[in-house]
């Protein structure tokens, strides 16, 4: 009998032969495979029948708790009354309300949304926002797009091209979009490993974009893209005034800021966005994951008022910016998105994600000293656990490391020999903490 057979009788690796999994070892995978069955708040039920706290959110992007009962509700509502709405040349009021909301909850009710499906797709339409935007007040060679080092910014042509994330740019270099340039990452161990939230060196990192404008000349660049915190390849924080620095460069040379907020928005470091909890205003900001809680794909990009102005300025008989998708603005991604925003308004769930923060972070920061740490970093609900690597084998301690937390209950996420963490909005103090233990346990089981 197989390994497949032995964990699950009825998955046998033919039937698990045709899905080419994303970003997975398929082989690893189907050889022993993790068959998820079902979803219920914090917790998943795998096919055989062990319950794992959910300690990234899914992925990011699930912080109310999974099949929260008012989404499920307004997504099987939406489904009686109307499916499917094309939302070129046609529109239905919900699509509107939730646009104006998310510009309300960004404290930016003047601005305009764009919808799409996901994250990536939020990076390539900002992108082309910036570009097209320049171009329609007469700057058309400012086409440059500043991206940064181990930034993330989802799998388009365009986010494989900002991001800086080798493995996900060396198998496609010949399609990656021209003239990109990227700033350096800001993670500096030497000066930084175990800081508490912020890391207070750093900030002059930023001056690097005067070096790289120095460089190109401002009149070709059109936007600077970054995370304001770097998840997803492992809790990057920025340096305290690194943010405020970027702006003020952008500012100074007519360069728009593009925040990629796909993670960081709606909560995740316990204010409504990472602009918020920075302090930092962008000119663009790309959305998608939490904002209804992952129930249907959804994603966006929230343009400054002035920047959808620059567009509206042609005859009104042509179509402004030749752009979208099929399923933009998706009435049942649309039901779920108000759904969650009424849901983390009623139970005040942004609050709750600042009060578990301290939770988090005194709880990671005890793991300091524990076999294979070598660094711990967080920032609102999100943290990072480094590991060093088994020589000669980078990302092999993480995989052990995640499949003893397995055994312990808990499903977390690795990259590389990093370990992140983002728990539920709606998790307990005592879940949070017991995450943290069950970590402890999971790292003391696996040899140094
Ligand atoms: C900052 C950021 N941008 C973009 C993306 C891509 O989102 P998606 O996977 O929905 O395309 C992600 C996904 O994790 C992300 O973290």
């Amino acid at each position: 009998m197989n390994a497949v057979n032995q964990l699950h009788p009825d998955a046998s690796e033919e039937a698990l032969r045709a899905w080419w999994m994303p970003f997975t070892h398929n082989r690893m995978f189907k050889a022993k495979p993790r068959l998820i069955a079902s979803a219920k708040g914090a917790y998943f039920t795998l096919k055989d029948g062990r319950r794992l706290y959910d300690c990234l959110s899914g992925l990011w992007c699930s912080p109310l708790g999974h099949s929260h009962p008012r989404i499920v509700e307004a997504v099987k509502r939406q489904l009686d009354t109307l499916d499917f709405a094309p939302s070129f040349q046609m529109g239905h009021e919900p699509a509107f309300e939730l646009a104006s909301r998310i510009t309300q909850l960004a404290g930016r009710p003047n601005d305009r949304v764009f919808f799409v499906n996901s994250g990536s797709e939020s990076v390539d339409t900002a992108l082309k926002i910036a570009v097209a935007y320049h171009r329609a007040r007469g700057e058309a060679s400012r086409t440059r797009i500043i991206g940064r080092e181990r930034g993330y910014h989802g799998v388009g042509m365009g986010g494989i091209s900002v991001g800086g994330i080798a493995p996900n740019r060396k198998m496609f270099a010949p399609l990656m979009i021209p003239g990109v340039d990227h700033l350096p990452h800001t993670y500096t161990p030497a000066e930084m490993a175990y800081s508490v939230g912020q890391p207070t060196w750093g900030a002059h990192l930023a001056d690097e974009l005067e070096r790289i404008v120095a460089l190109h000349d401002a009149s070709t660049i059109a936007a600077v893209i970054v995370e304001p915190m770097q998840g997803s390849t492992g809790v990057i924080v920025p340096p305290k005034g690194y943010l405020q620095r970027l702006r003020e460069i952008c500012t100074k040379h007519g360069i728009l800021l593009i925040f990629d907020e796909v993670i960081t928005g709606f909560g995740r470091l316990g204010m409504p966005f990472g602009a918020d909890f920075f302090g930092v205003q962008p000119d663009l900001t790309t959305f998608a994951k939490a904002v209804n809680n992952a129930t249907v794909p959804l994603g966006g990009v929230i343009a400054r008022d002035d920047i959808y102005e620059t567009f509206m300025t042609g005859p009104a008989h042509m179509i402004e910016f030749f752009h979208g998708y099929t399923y933009s603005a998706h009435p049942l991604a649309v039901a779920a998105g108000l759904a969650t925003l009424d849901v983390m308004a009623d139970e005040k769930l942004i609050d709750k994600a600042a009060a578990l923060a301290p939770v988090l972070e005194r709880a990671l920061h005890s793991l300091r000293g524990e076999p294979s740490v070598i660094d711990i970093r967080n920032i609102g609900l999100a943290g990072a656990i480094e590991l060093a690597p088994v020589a000669g084998k980078p990302g092999m301690k993480a995989i052990q490391v995640f499949e003893k937390a397995m055994d312990e209950g808990l499903l977390v996420r690795f990259s590389g020999d990093i370990l992140a963490v983002a728990p539920p909005f709606i998790s307990s103090v005592a879940e949070v903490e017991s995450m943290v233990e069950g970590l402890r346990r999971a790292l003391r089981a696996v040899p140094v």
